[in-house]
């Protein structure tokens, strides 16, 4: 076997997090997992190199079974719904997929049928009896997001039966406090269920070995690592008792299917398995997955982190065919104007709303200026208006702007000869090479919003470099200098077009037609010559327009109001009383009665002195009322009086009987009101 140094690859094979298939994917998930591998990929297909960009549905386990019960739908109706309208959003958002399967698929099935019984084979599970969570109404065994109560870590009361969301911590469903069933809110029981187990404290050295040669890892993801090595790794059950996902092929086991963390990463491989087929070459997905000169890259969020750092690795090395994964540049969480992401609290900005109204592009802008690589990060509509005004349209767009239509005005649309050049106008094409290694660094280590903003700081240096020659005088008394500064400026804007292409696909590709460049990009043309003289450019539209302030307020007002709608507010309601025989309630006298007279009482700023005429006589009356009601308004009301309550004294008032009120939940009072004549009797 040949030995191959590390970052000596002939071939990348990058990987998103495949989503589930059970709802529509907004701005958080594409921050972390897709948007960042894109900007990859694409800065990889550009310098040619052999990139590979694999995703798909997860359409297994617990997460897709909740949505379709939540919905009385199937699980296939589900998947079928969101697997389509998800690859269509990725699609129109510009994720760059080679291929986007799904784990439904009967390749996949019997991929992961396949591999699991390799390791059933070779003796690599283990099988066990344990008691697990029953909810008896429901008559199930509630496995991972079936159950949800307090985390044992953290204390946060909504953690799932699988994790944690709040701190991040993998859990089983009998870790949990204060359990409940997720399908009845009961509290469940428990029962004995014999499950399949993957040992991972046999792949401990292994994996620890592995790990302690990855040096370009992200700290966030080794520190996840090291500490779940640290705490010993345990059993972890691949099998659930379940009836929607892969069978488990083995006898006996009828009725279980494949733990979903089990089969999904082994998606990876099927959908190459899927795209090879599709290219005509059945086992070129092998180059990919079972080549050691193949460099494998998962692209996440930080809640998959032990499922491909540890869990996956180890199913991998069990197997004993596939390479492992060179690096795992997991994201931390994007949080949106200050909160977490809540689909159920409608605190989300979903990507197909977005798409109705705004360019792709400039979202991606603005997205990887913020890509939560070290930490949470925070989207706000302000910031998004902000980045695209301020750096978008006043430093990119009108760069470009003033290039190209200052070409067209006084150079005939041609790019001017380089006419003995200045050492600024040197040490300006320089840089074009200067942030070209600059962007290359960042994006070899993962450094994706670096590597945006080396790429926007060439646009930057352009832009100032033009204010600096005023071409604008130059053009009358220095033509030579004047086509000096544009060729410079035109040089600049074609490297962007390519540079930026990762970022802004769309954009770049408009920028290159004006630029007349063709559409094929290639990254080793960003030179300071890549113009030659005379080559025609157009001016062309202006790139970015301005966003106002009056569009913003319209996507806050939104999701505003989506999240009002989402989580009406908490009303409280009295418990019940105990319960009274008839005979105890047919003891109290209630009549109608008008009222008549309405006073204030001094120094009792919530009391009304009532004088009210119950029918046969007249009655004063304490109420509790006086900051809801003036005395004048509630004049003539035909109410109800308990008439034969014991008096009572009140701030040096006699109350002779007492007023029904009805107290709402938010606490506002409201008159028992009848058309009945005063002394008609309640009953
Ligand atoms: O967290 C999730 O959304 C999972 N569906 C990710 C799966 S990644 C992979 F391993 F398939
Ligand atoms: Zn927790």
């Amino acid at each position: 076997m040949n030995i191959i140094m590390p970052n000596e690859h002939n071939r990348i094979l990058v990987t998103s997090a495949l989503p589930y298939a059970n709802g529509p994917i907004h701005l958080g998930h594409m921050a972390g997992a897709y948007l960042p591998a894109d900007f990859y990929v694409r800065y990889k297909r550009a310098r040619g190199e052999d990139v590979l960009y694999i995703c798909g549905s997860d359409e297994h386990g617990v997460p897709i079974t909740i949505a379709a019960e939540n919905t009385e739908k199937n699980p296939e109706e589900i998947v079928e719904k969101y697997h389509q309208a998800n690859k269509r959003i990725f699609e129109r958002f510009g994720i760059s997929f080679d291929y986007f399967g799904r784990t439904s698929s009967e390749v996949h099935h019997e991929t992961a049928r396949n591999f699991f019984l390799k390791l059933y084979n070779d003796g690599v599970f283990k099988r066990k009896t344990e008691e697990q969570l029953y909810d008896e109404k429901a008559d199930m065994f509630l496995p991972d997001r079936y159950v949800q109560g307090t985390c044992p870590k953290c204390g946060f009361e909504e953690a799932y039966g699988d994790q944690c969301e709040n701190c991040g911590t993998s859990l089983s469903p009998t870790e949990l406090k204060d359990p409940k069933s997720a399908l009845t809110g009961n509290q469940p029981t428990t029962r004995k269920t014999e499950h399949l187990y993957l040992p991972l404290g046999n792949f401990q050295d292994k994996l620890e070995h592995w790990l302690n040669q990855k040096e370009d890892w992200k700290p966030n993801v080794m520190g996840q690592c090291k500490s779940w090595l640290n705490q010993g790794l345990e059993d972890r059950a691949v099998t659930r008792d379940l009836s929607w996902g892969v069978p488990v092929p083995v006898e006996g086991m009828e009725g279980k299917v494949l733990y979903v963390w089990f089969d999904a990463p082994i998606g990876y491989i099927s959908a190459t398995k899927e795209w090879a087929a599709e290219q005509g070459n059945p086992e070129k997905w092998k180059r990919y997955w079972q080549e050691e000169d193949t460099k494998l890259v998962h692209f996440i969020g930080k809640d998959n982190i032990v499922f491909h750092c540890i869990m996956f690795p180890s199913q991998l090395m069990a197997h004993g065919d596939y390479i492992l994964p060179d690096n795992v540049p997991a994201n931390e969480f994007l949080n949106l104007e200050g909160r977490k992401f809540s689909t159920s609290r409608g605190w989300a900005v979903w990507l197909d709303e977005y798409l109705e109204e705004f360019e792709a592009d400039l979202m991606r802008y603005v997205l990887g200026t913020i890509f939560p690589e070290t930490s949470d990060a925070d989207f706000s509509w302000k910031d998004f208006q902000n980045k695209n005004n301020n750096e978008l349209a006043d430093v990119l767009g009108n760069f470009i702007n003033r290039t190209l239509t200052f070409t067209s005005n006084y150079f005939d649309g041609k790019v001017p000869p380089l006419d003995d050049p200045t050492a600024r106008d040197r040490e300006i094409l320089q840089k074009i090479t200067d942030q070209k290694e600059e962007v290359e660094d960042r994006y070899e280590r993962y450094r994706l919003r670096e590597a945006l903003s080396e790429t926007m700081e060439l646009a930057r240096i352009g832009n100032r470099y033009f204010t600096e020659k005023e071409p604008w005088k130059t053009r009358n008394d220095d033509r030579a200098d004047c086509g000096n500064t544009l060729h410079v400026c035109l040089q600049i804007s074609a490297a962007l077009s390519i540079l930026f292409e990762p970022v802004m696909p769309e954009k770049m590709k408009q920028l290159r037609s004006y630029l007349k460049l063709g559409d094929k990009i290639q990254w080793s043309d960003v030179t300071p010559d890549l113009l030659d003289e005379g080559h025609p450019v157009e001016a062309g539209d202006i790139l970015f327009e301005k966003i106002e302030d009056e569009v913003v307020q319209r996507q806050l007002d939104k999701l505003e109001e989506r999240s009002r709608q989402a989580e009406p507010e908490q009303k409280h309601y009295e418990p019940l009383k105990n319960q009274v025989k008839f005979n105890t309630f047919s003891k109290l006298d209630m009549r109608v009665g008008k009222i008549e007279k309405a006073s204030a009482i001094p120094k009792a700023d919530k009391l009304l002195k009532l004088d009210v005429d119950i029918g046969f006589e007249n009655r004063t009356l304490v109420a509790g009322i006086a900051q809801q009601y003036k005395p004048d308004e509630i004049i003539g009301r035909k109410v109800c009086v308990v008439a034969n309550l014991a008096p009572k004294e009140m701030m040096g008032v006699e109350s002779q009987g007492m007023i029904l009120m009805a107290q709402d939940p938010d606490g506002n009072f409201h008159f028992l009101e009848t058309d009945a004549e005063p002394g008609s009797q309640i009953s």
